[in-house]
């Protein structure tokens, strides 16, 4: 069968990823999570002093952003996803609260978008991809032949997020992952800059009350669909 493009957009941890990287296994494609890449540009700000007071230094990053080199590699153990920063694997650290409560300030700026989004569109030239991210279906790949839009609601998004990292032994307060979500929602949908929004040919999946395994499901028959 011929290879395609599926691009899965959504609001913030809303499963997504979760969502795309069984998709991409079950179906032995790329699996690109395009979020990770602004969490790393973020991540290179934090490290580098790019910060002061919570304010970026928009004309230092734009000096830099050129040196920022994001990849993706597959855990040799796990065969998970690991992202890379100027070679060096931050998989972990990008998945901090101090990360998730800058990247959305990162992730507004044109420059730094334009710089991934060419990254983006060179990564899928040979299609067989599911990336996900918050533009996918609208900028990065607007003719991909699958697009989701995933919604649940953010008590639920949060909910899971808090499980994740409470397993991951990170110490976290609920109220204060939910007070994330809800700003990162309202930020990524209302940025000058692609902000989040459904394309008109997504298919909307709201899985507030599905399983992992029905989500698994519904999105492989998306996918026999489109193939
Ligand atoms: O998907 P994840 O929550 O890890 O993404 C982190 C942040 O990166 C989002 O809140 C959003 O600000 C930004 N992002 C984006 N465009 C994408 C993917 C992520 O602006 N395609």
């Amino acid at each position: 069968t011929r290879k395609i493009i599926i691009a899965i957009d959504g609001f913030s941890s809303c499963g997504k990823s979760t969502m795309a990287k069984d998709l991409a296994r079950a179906i032995g494609y790329i699996y690109i999570d395009s979020g990770a890449m602004y969490r790393a540009v973020t991540l290179y700000c934090i490290k580098n002093g790019l910060f002061t007071n919570g304010e970026i230094n928009i004309p230092e990053l734009e000096l830099r952003i050129k040196d920022i080199h994001i990849s993706f590699k597959l855990d040799e153990k796990t065969n998970l996803p690991q992202t890379y920063l100027n070679g060096e694997n931050v998989e972990e650290e990008i998945r901090t609260m101090e990360v998730s409560s800058k990247v959305s300030r990162v992730s507004a700026i044109d420059f730094v978008r334009e710089a991934l989004v060419n990254q983006q569109q060179e990564m899928g030239k040979e299609k067989g991809i599911v990336m996900d991210g918050r533009d996918i279906g609208t900028t990065v790949f607007p003719e991909s032949e699958l697009k989701i839009f995933v919604t649940a609601s953010p008590e639920i998004r949060a909910l899971r997020r808090y499980d994740e990292m409470v397993a991951k032994g990170m110490e976290v307060k609920f109220e204060e992952i939910l007070k994330n979500v809800k700003d990162r929602d309202y930020q990524d949908q209302n940025r000058e800059v692609s902000p989040l929004k459904r394309a008109a040919d997504a298919i909307l999946l709201d899985n507030s009350l599905l399983t992992v395994d029905e989500q698994k499901d519904w999105l492989l028959q998306q996918f026999e669909k489109a193939t």
